[in-house]
Protein backbone atom coordinates (compact mmCIF):
# COMPACT_ATOMS: atom_id res chain seq x y z
CA UNK A 1 0.00 0.00 0.00
CA UNK A 2 2.92 2.35 1.18
CA UNK A 3 4.77 1.19 -1.73
CA UNK A 4 1.85 2.15 -4.07
CA UNK A 5 1.32 5.47 -3.13
CA UNK A 6 4.92 6.42 -2.95
CA UNK A 7 4.86 5.24 -6.71
CA UNK A 8 1.51 7.06 -7.45
CA UNK A 9 3.58 10.83 -5.94
CA UNK A 10 6.66 9.85 -8.00
CA UNK A 11 4.78 9.28 -11.09
CA UNK A 12 2.62 12.66 -9.95
CA UNK A 13 5.78 14.31 -9.61
CA UNK A 14 7.72 13.08 -12.73
CA UNK A 15 4.48 14.27 -15.16
CA UNK A 16 4.65 17.94 -13.22
CA UNK A 17 8.14 18.12 -14.03
CA UNK A 18 7.13 16.50 -17.67
CA UNK A 19 4.55 19.11 -18.16
CA UNK A 20 6.38 22.77 -16.89
CA UNK A 21 9.31 21.65 -18.79
CA UNK A 22 7.52 21.69 -22.18
CA UNK A 23 6.59 24.96 -21.26
CA UNK A 24 9.90 26.77 -20.28
CA UNK A 25 11.23 26.58 -23.31
CA UNK A 26 12.95 30.29 -23.61
CA UNK A 27 16.39 30.08 -24.10
CA UNK A 28 18.39 31.52 -20.97
CA UNK A 29 21.22 33.28 -20.96
CA UNK A 30 23.39 34.80 -17.64
CA UNK A 31 24.83 38.45 -17.78
CA UNK A 32 26.47 39.24 -14.59
CA UNK A 33 26.07 42.67 -12.72
CA UNK A 34 29.00 44.92 -11.77
CA UNK A 35 31.28 44.64 -9.00
CA UNK A 36 29.36 47.45 -7.33
CA UNK A 37 25.25 45.93 -7.73
CA UNK A 38 24.64 47.77 -10.83
CA UNK A 39 23.85 47.33 -14.58
CA UNK A 40 24.13 49.77 -17.65
CA UNK A 41 23.37 49.27 -20.65
CA UNK A 42 22.32 51.28 -24.25
CA UNK A 43 18.85 50.39 -26.02
CA UNK A 44 18.77 51.55 -29.99
CA UNK A 45 16.80 50.03 -32.88
CA UNK A 46 16.06 50.48 -36.49
CA UNK A 47 19.55 51.44 -37.50
CA UNK A 48 21.55 48.69 -40.22
CA UNK A 49 21.37 51.01 -43.34
CA UNK A 50 25.35 50.86 -43.54
CA UNK A 51 26.30 54.40 -41.67
CA UNK A 52 23.49 56.00 -43.79
CA UNK A 53 21.16 58.58 -42.37
CA UNK A 54 23.22 59.18 -39.22
CA UNK A 55 23.20 56.04 -38.21
CA UNK A 56 27.37 56.43 -37.95
CA UNK A 57 26.68 59.55 -36.24
CA UNK A 58 24.09 57.76 -33.28
CA UNK A 59 26.90 55.05 -33.25
CA UNK A 60 29.55 57.57 -32.46
CA UNK A 61 27.52 59.38 -29.75
CA UNK A 62 26.72 55.58 -28.36
CA UNK A 63 30.30 54.67 -27.91
CA UNK A 64 30.76 57.86 -25.95
CA UNK A 65 27.92 57.57 -23.71
CA UNK A 66 28.68 53.25 -23.25
CA UNK A 67 32.20 54.24 -22.77
CA UNK A 68 30.95 56.81 -19.83
CA UNK A 69 28.33 54.14 -18.00
CA UNK A 70 30.83 51.56 -18.59
CA UNK A 71 27.88 49.76 -19.90
CA UNK A 72 26.97 45.84 -19.74
CA UNK A 73 25.71 45.26 -22.81
CA UNK A 74 23.69 46.36 -25.83
CA UNK A 75 19.82 46.20 -26.20
CA UNK A 76 18.79 45.97 -30.00
CA UNK A 77 14.99 46.61 -30.61
CA UNK A 78 14.89 45.06 -34.29
CA UNK A 79 14.63 46.17 -37.58
CA UNK A 80 19.07 45.48 -37.95
CA UNK A 81 19.27 45.06 -41.72
CA UNK A 82 17.57 47.49 -43.99
CA UNK A 83 15.49 47.43 -46.04
CA UNK A 84 14.87 43.46 -46.15
CA UNK A 85 16.80 41.72 -43.36
CA UNK A 86 19.70 39.65 -44.55
CA UNK A 87 19.92 37.80 -47.98
CA UNK A 88 21.73 34.47 -46.15
CA UNK A 89 24.28 33.99 -43.48
CA UNK A 90 27.20 35.50 -45.63
CA UNK A 91 25.34 38.97 -46.57
CA UNK A 92 27.86 41.72 -46.42
CA UNK A 93 25.30 43.92 -44.69
CA UNK A 94 26.01 42.09 -41.34
CA UNK A 95 29.62 43.97 -41.52
CA UNK A 96 28.87 46.97 -43.51
CA UNK A 97 25.87 48.05 -40.92
CA UNK A 98 27.13 46.29 -37.78
CA UNK A 99 30.71 45.53 -37.46
CA UNK A 100 31.81 48.37 -39.07
CA UNK A 101 29.90 50.81 -37.88
CA UNK A 102 29.29 50.09 -34.15
CA UNK A 103 33.12 50.28 -33.70
CA UNK A 104 34.36 51.72 -30.26
CA UNK A 105 35.68 49.59 -27.88
CA UNK A 106 33.08 50.91 -25.24
CA UNK A 107 30.78 48.88 -27.48
CA UNK A 108 32.50 45.54 -27.84
CA UNK A 109 30.10 43.93 -25.98
CA UNK A 110 27.17 41.36 -25.82
CA UNK A 111 23.96 43.03 -28.49
CA UNK A 112 20.78 41.49 -27.55
CA UNK A 113 18.66 41.70 -29.92
CA UNK A 114 15.12 40.65 -31.21
CA UNK A 115 14.21 40.46 -35.13
CA UNK A 116 11.40 43.29 -36.65
CA UNK A 117 9.27 43.18 -39.49
CA UNK A 118 11.91 43.87 -42.27
CA UNK A 119 13.71 41.12 -41.15
CA UNK A 120 11.01 38.71 -41.55
CA UNK A 121 11.91 40.27 -45.40
CA UNK A 122 15.12 38.60 -45.77
CA UNK A 123 16.56 35.56 -44.38
CA UNK A 124 15.12 35.52 -41.30
CA UNK A 125 17.20 32.10 -40.05
CA UNK A 126 20.69 34.12 -41.31
CA UNK A 127 19.97 36.56 -38.49
CA UNK A 128 19.95 33.57 -35.72
CA UNK A 129 22.73 31.73 -37.27
CA UNK A 130 25.87 31.17 -34.93
CA UNK A 131 28.23 31.94 -38.24
CA UNK A 132 26.96 35.66 -37.81
CA UNK A 133 28.42 34.87 -34.04
CA UNK A 134 31.62 33.79 -35.58
CA UNK A 135 32.22 36.42 -37.58
CA UNK A 136 31.39 39.13 -35.06
CA UNK A 137 31.29 37.60 -31.42
CA UNK A 138 29.11 40.49 -30.01
CA UNK A 139 25.83 39.17 -31.65
CA UNK A 140 23.10 37.28 -29.72
CA UNK A 141 20.06 37.05 -31.77
CA UNK A 142 17.21 34.68 -31.29
CA UNK A 143 13.41 35.24 -32.15
CA UNK A 144 12.85 34.88 -28.08
CA UNK A 145 14.83 34.18 -25.37
CA UNK A 146 15.86 35.30 -21.16
CA UNK A 147 18.46 37.17 -19.93
CA UNK A 148 18.96 36.71 -16.18
CA UNK A 149 21.48 39.52 -15.22
CA UNK A 150 20.94 38.89 -11.09
CA UNK A 151 18.47 41.39 -10.13
CA UNK A 152 17.21 42.47 -13.52
CA UNK A 153 15.44 39.61 -15.78
CA UNK A 154 15.03 40.95 -19.72
CA UNK A 155 12.63 38.74 -21.51
CA UNK A 156 13.13 39.45 -25.42
CA UNK A 157 10.04 38.50 -27.32
CA UNK A 158 9.78 38.23 -31.09
CA UNK A 159 6.80 40.66 -31.52
CA UNK A 160 6.32 40.35 -35.50
CA UNK A 161 4.25 37.08 -35.65
CA UNK A 162 1.82 38.62 -33.27
CA UNK A 163 0.77 41.46 -36.21
CA UNK A 164 -2.45 40.06 -38.13
CA UNK A 165 -1.74 42.75 -41.09
CA UNK A 166 1.46 41.21 -42.44
CA UNK A 167 -0.08 37.90 -43.46
CA UNK A 168 -2.32 39.80 -45.69
CA UNK A 169 0.24 42.98 -47.02
CA UNK A 170 0.22 42.77 -50.48
CA UNK A 171 3.56 45.04 -50.86
CA UNK A 172 6.28 42.84 -49.10
CA UNK A 173 6.28 39.37 -48.45
CA UNK A 174 7.31 37.53 -44.53
CA UNK A 175 9.75 34.54 -44.15
CA UNK A 176 7.32 32.68 -41.89
CA UNK A 177 9.68 29.80 -41.77
CA UNK A 178 9.60 28.51 -37.94
CA UNK A 179 7.00 30.68 -37.23
CA UNK A 180 3.96 28.34 -38.67
CA UNK A 181 1.27 27.17 -37.64
CA UNK A 182 1.12 30.50 -36.63
CA UNK A 183 -1.72 30.33 -34.13
CA UNK A 184 0.79 27.80 -32.29
CA UNK A 185 3.34 29.20 -32.45
CA UNK A 186 2.02 32.19 -30.50
CA UNK A 187 -0.15 30.54 -28.20
CA UNK A 188 3.76 28.55 -27.08
CA UNK A 189 5.49 32.14 -27.14
CA UNK A 190 2.71 33.62 -24.79
CA UNK A 191 2.81 30.47 -22.42
CA UNK A 192 6.76 30.28 -22.48
CA UNK A 193 6.53 34.27 -21.56
CA UNK A 194 4.05 33.70 -18.95
CA UNK A 195 6.03 31.02 -17.12
CA UNK A 196 9.36 32.89 -17.30
CA UNK A 197 7.76 36.35 -15.69
CA UNK A 198 5.47 34.64 -13.08
CA UNK A 199 8.72 32.48 -11.97
CA UNK A 200 11.33 35.43 -12.13
CA UNK A 201 12.48 36.46 -8.68
CA UNK A 202 14.66 39.41 -9.76
CA UNK A 203 13.49 42.82 -8.47
CA UNK A 204 13.01 44.13 -12.09
CA UNK A 205 11.48 42.59 -15.28
CA UNK A 206 11.98 44.26 -18.56
CA UNK A 207 10.43 43.11 -21.53
CA UNK A 208 11.47 43.98 -25.00
CA UNK A 209 10.21 43.72 -28.67
CA UNK A 210 10.29 45.62 -32.00
CA UNK A 211 6.78 46.32 -32.28
CA UNK A 212 5.70 49.44 -29.73
CA UNK A 213 2.46 48.47 -27.55
CA UNK A 214 1.92 52.22 -26.96
CA UNK A 215 3.29 54.78 -29.27
CA UNK A 216 2.74 58.28 -30.88
CA UNK A 217 4.57 57.63 -34.07
CA UNK A 218 3.70 56.62 -37.15
CA UNK A 219 2.50 53.16 -36.17
CA UNK A 220 0.64 53.84 -32.96
CA UNK A 221 -0.02 51.29 -30.27
CA UNK A 222 0.15 47.57 -32.14
CA UNK A 223 -3.23 46.81 -31.32
CA UNK A 224 -2.30 43.04 -31.37
CA UNK A 225 0.27 43.31 -28.75
CA UNK A 226 -2.78 44.94 -26.76
CA UNK A 227 -4.35 42.34 -27.31
CA UNK A 228 -2.03 39.19 -26.17
CA UNK A 229 1.09 40.50 -24.97
CA UNK A 230 0.21 43.31 -22.50
CA UNK A 231 -2.23 41.20 -20.20
CA UNK A 232 0.56 38.83 -19.60
CA UNK A 233 3.16 41.94 -18.60
CA UNK A 234 0.25 43.80 -16.55
CA UNK A 235 -0.24 40.43 -14.42
CA UNK A 236 3.12 39.65 -14.11
CA UNK A 237 4.50 43.28 -12.64
CA UNK A 238 6.32 44.28 -15.78
CA UNK A 239 8.49 47.35 -15.23
CA UNK A 240 9.42 48.53 -18.75
CA UNK A 241 8.40 47.45 -22.07
CA UNK A 242 11.17 48.39 -24.84
CA UNK A 243 10.94 48.74 -28.51
CA UNK A 244 11.31 50.07 -31.63
CA UNK A 245 9.41 49.91 -34.78
CA UNK A 246 8.52 53.74 -34.96
CA UNK A 247 11.74 55.89 -35.59
CA UNK A 248 11.55 58.65 -32.86
CA UNK A 249 12.25 57.96 -29.36
CA UNK A 250 9.27 58.39 -26.57
CA UNK A 251 8.19 57.92 -23.25
CA UNK A 252 5.05 57.10 -22.38
CA UNK A 253 3.71 56.02 -18.76
CA UNK A 254 0.91 54.21 -17.89
CA UNK A 255 -2.02 55.08 -16.00
CA UNK A 256 -3.36 51.88 -15.06
CA UNK A 257 -0.07 49.93 -14.17
CA UNK A 258 3.05 50.55 -13.34
CA UNK A 259 4.33 49.69 -17.36
CA UNK A 260 6.78 52.56 -18.89
CA UNK A 261 6.74 52.28 -22.39
CA UNK A 262 9.91 53.22 -23.83
CA UNK A 263 10.27 53.71 -28.01
CA UNK A 264 13.92 53.03 -28.97
CA UNK A 265 13.69 53.35 -33.05
CA UNK A 266 16.05 56.19 -34.06
CA UNK A 267 19.57 53.91 -34.73
CA UNK A 268 19.14 55.73 -38.29
CA UNK A 269 16.25 57.16 -40.76
CA UNK A 270 13.83 59.82 -38.93
CA UNK A 271 12.58 62.82 -39.13
CA UNK A 272 8.96 61.25 -40.01
CA UNK A 273 7.08 64.18 -39.08
CA UNK A 274 4.14 62.32 -38.06
CA UNK A 275 3.29 62.37 -34.18
CA UNK A 276 -0.55 61.17 -33.22
CA UNK A 277 -2.96 62.63 -30.53
CA UNK A 278 -1.80 61.30 -27.51
CA UNK A 279 -3.15 60.72 -24.02
CA UNK A 280 -1.54 64.13 -22.27
CA UNK A 281 -1.23 62.80 -18.58
CA UNK A 282 0.85 59.72 -20.55
CA UNK A 283 2.61 61.32 -22.74
CA UNK A 284 5.95 61.35 -21.13
CA UNK A 285 8.40 62.63 -24.19
CA UNK A 286 8.30 62.30 -27.70
CA UNK A 287 11.55 63.15 -30.07
CA UNK A 288 10.49 62.16 -34.13
CA UNK A 289 14.12 62.40 -34.72
CA UNK A 290 17.36 60.01 -34.54
CA UNK A 291 19.10 59.21 -31.46
CA UNK A 292 19.16 56.21 -28.55
CA UNK A 293 18.79 55.57 -24.74
CA UNK A 294 20.78 54.39 -21.62
CA UNK A 295 19.81 52.50 -18.53
CA UNK A 296 21.52 52.63 -15.52
CA UNK A 297 19.66 49.92 -12.79
CA UNK A 298 20.46 49.17 -9.14
CA UNK A 299 18.26 46.48 -7.23
CA UNK A 300 16.29 49.73 -6.33
CA UNK A 301 16.72 52.55 -8.54
CA UNK A 302 16.71 52.64 -12.18
CA UNK A 303 17.20 55.63 -14.26
CA UNK A 304 16.64 55.59 -18.05
CA UNK A 305 17.83 58.25 -20.37
CA UNK A 306 17.28 59.47 -23.70
CA UNK A 307 20.32 61.09 -26.41
CA UNK A 308 20.21 62.51 -29.92
CA UNK A 309 22.83 62.29 -33.02
CA UNK A 310 24.87 64.46 -31.26
CA UNK A 311 25.04 62.58 -27.40
CA UNK A 312 22.91 65.59 -25.70
CA UNK A 313 20.62 64.62 -23.35
CA UNK A 314 16.56 65.05 -24.12
CA UNK A 315 14.81 63.41 -21.16
CA UNK A 316 15.74 62.01 -18.14
CA UNK A 317 13.12 59.59 -16.24
CA UNK A 318 14.00 57.99 -13.11
CA UNK A 319 12.27 56.03 -10.63
CA UNK A 320 12.88 53.97 -7.20
CA UNK A 321 11.52 50.25 -5.76
CA UNK A 322 11.65 51.61 -1.99
CA UNK A 323 9.58 54.08 -3.21
CA UNK A 324 6.52 52.23 -5.10
CA UNK A 325 6.21 50.16 -2.06
CA UNK A 326 5.61 52.98 0.31
CA UNK A 327 2.98 54.42 -1.44
C1 LIG B 1 21.11 63.97 -39.20
O1 LIG B 1 20.88 64.65 -37.96
C2 LIG B 1 20.69 66.07 -38.07
C3 LIG B 1 20.54 66.60 -36.66
O2 LIG B 1 19.45 66.06 -36.00
C4 LIG B 1 19.45 66.33 -38.91
O3 LIG B 1 19.31 67.74 -39.08
C5 LIG B 1 19.63 65.68 -40.28
O4 LIG B 1 18.45 65.84 -41.03
C6 LIG B 1 19.90 64.19 -40.10
N1 LIG B 1 20.16 63.58 -41.40
C7 LIG B 1 19.43 62.58 -41.87
C8 LIG B 1 19.79 62.07 -43.22
O5 LIG B 1 18.51 62.07 -41.26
Amino acid sequence: MINRIIMALAFLALASLIMTSSFAELQRFQHPAKGDGSLSFLVVGDWGRRGFYNQSQVAVQMGKVAEKLDIDFVVSTGDNFYDDGLEGETDPAFEESFTKIYTAKSLQKKWYTVLGNHDYRGDVEAQLSPVLRKIDSRWICLRSFIVNAEFVDFFFVDTTPFVDAYLTDPDHTYNWRGVIPRENYLANLQKDLELGLRESRAKWKIVVGHHGIRSAGHHGDTQDLVDRLLPILKANDVDLYMNGHDHCLEHITSLDSPIQYLTSGGGSKAWGHEFRDYDKDAMKFFYDGQGFMSVYITPTDAKIVVYDVFGQVLHKWSTSKELHSAI
